[in-house]
C-alpha cells in the first residue's frame, strides 16, 4: 500500500474543525435561496474567487457573512450531517468539533436551534456508522468578555451536549488574558477549555492560554517555535497542538506548504497532529490536508503514523477506545 492509500484508509480523529467552516458554496446558495437571505455573491464562481484571503481577518469577514444563511434547526442539522458524511468518506472515526453560538445568537437565532441541529446530526452519525464525537463551544474573542458570559449562561442548559469551551476569531489584539474570568467560570461549571493561540499571534498568547485559561489543547500553536522555553514546556507536558496545514497557507501564516513548520515540530517531539479547520474555505478535508503536507514535506510513513496516533492520544475518547483504535494503525 502506498502512503496516500494508507492515509485514506487508516482510522483517524479530527480535533480542530469549525462546523460553520464546512459550509460548501453550493449549500450556501441553496440555503440563501430557501431562507431568502441575500449574500454578496452572484454565483459559485464569485464565491470561490472571494476565497482569496490575505490573512485571518480577511477570511473571518467572509466566513461570518456565509454563516448568515443558517437559520433553521434543519439547516444546522444538514450542515453537520454533510460533514459527518465527509468523516465517513475520510475514515474519521472520532471528531471533536467547534461551533460559534455568538455568530448565530447575535443575529436572532436561538441557541437551542443551533445546538440541537448540530447534536442531532452527530447522534444520527453515531447510530448509523459509529462516528463518535464531542462538541466544543467557542467564544468569539473579538467580542467582549461580557458577551461571552451571556452565551455561557445559555450553554449551561446544554451541558449534556457541550463538552468544552474554546476561543476563536481575530487573535491579534485579543489576548487570552481578556477572557481569564470567563474561562475560570467555565471550568467551575465543569467545561474543559481549549483556545486558538499562536496561529498569527505571538508565543505569549500560547503561554497565557496554558497559564491563564488552563487549556487542554492549543489550537494551531505554530508560532511556538519562536520560543525555546515554550517548546520545552509543550514537549514536557505533551500539550496537544492542533495544526491545520491548508488553513495556514490560505491565511498566509506560511507562504507555501513546503515552508510549513510541521516537520520541525515533529522533530522537536511536540504533540502535533493534522486537522482541516474550515475545509470548505481552505480547499480540503482531513485526508487532503494529510496528503498535501506529506508530499510537501516528504513526511515518512512513521511521521504520518505519529501524527495520527498523536491525534488519538490528544482526543477525549476513553483510554480503552484510544488503545483499540491505535492498535489498528
Ligand atoms: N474561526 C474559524 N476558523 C478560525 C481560525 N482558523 N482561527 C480563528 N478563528 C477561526
Ligand atoms: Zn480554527
Amino acid at each position: 500500500m502506498n502512503i496516500v492509500e494508507f492515509i485514506k484508509k487508516v482510522p483517524k480523529t479530527e480535533l480542530h474543525l469549525h462546523i460553520e467552516g464546512t459550509l460548501e458554496p453550493t449549500q450556501m446558495f441553496e440555503l440563501a435561496k430557501k431562507n431568502n437571505i441575500s449574500i454578496p455573491f452572484k454565483n459559485i464562481q464569485e464565491v470561490k474567487a472571494a476565497y482569496n484571503f490575505s490573512n485571518l481577518e480577511s477570511f473571518l469577514k467572509i466566513y461570518y457573512e456565509g454563516a448568515k444563511v443558517l437559520i433553521k434547526e434543519k439547516d444546522f442539522f444538514d450542515l453537520t450531517w454533510a460533514y459527518a458524511l465527509k468523516c465517513k468518506e475520510d475514515n474519521i472515526v472520532h471528531t471533536e468539533i467547534f461551533f460559534d453560538p455568538q455568530t448565530h445568537v447575535n443575529r436572532g437565532i436561538d441557541f437551542e436551534i443551533v445546538i440541537n441541529g448540530i447534536y442531532k446530526a452527530l447522534q444520527k452519525a453515531n447510530r448509523e456508522f459509529g462516528l463518535s464525537f464531542k462538541i466544543i463551544m467557542c467564544f468569539l474573542r473579538h467580542l467582549s468578555e461580557k458577551s461571552g458570559f451571556e452565551i455561557l449562561d445559555q450553554a449551561l442548559i446544554h451541558k449534556d451536549k457541550i463538552f468544552g469551551v474554546g476561543l476563536d476569531s481575530s487573535e491579534k489584539g485579543n489576548p487570552p488574558s481578556k477572557f481569564k474570568k470567563l474561562f475560570k467560570k467555565s471550568i467551575e461549571e465543569g467545561f474543559l477549555t481549549f483556545a486558538h493561540a499562536g496561529e498569527e499571534g505571538p508565543p505569549e498568547y500560547i503561554w497565557d492560554s496554558i497559564n491563564l485559561l488552563k487549556v487542554k489543547r492549543v489550537d494551531h500553536g505554530v508560532q511556538c517555535l519562536q520560543d525555546k522555553k515554550l517548546v520545552e514546556k509543550l514537549r514536557n507536558d505533551k500539550t496537544p497542538l492542533t495544526v491545520c496545514p491548508l488553513s495556514n497557507i490560505k491565511l498566509h501564516v506560511f507562504n507555501d506548504l513546503k515552508e510549513h513548520n510541521l516537520k520541525k515540530m515533529l522533530d522537536e517531539k511536540l504533540m502535533v497532529m493534522v486537522n482541516s479547520d474550515d475545509p470548505a474555505y481552505f480547499g480540503g478535508y482531513l485526508n487532503k490536508n494529510l496528503i498535501e503536507i506529506q508530499s510537501a514535506l516528504s513526511l515518512s510513513i512513521i511521521d504520518i503514523k505519529t501524527l495520527i496516533i498523536n491525534s488519538f492520544k490528544s482526543s477525549f475518547l476513553s483510554e480503552e477506545k484510544k488503545a483499540e483504535w491505535i492498535s489498528k494503525i
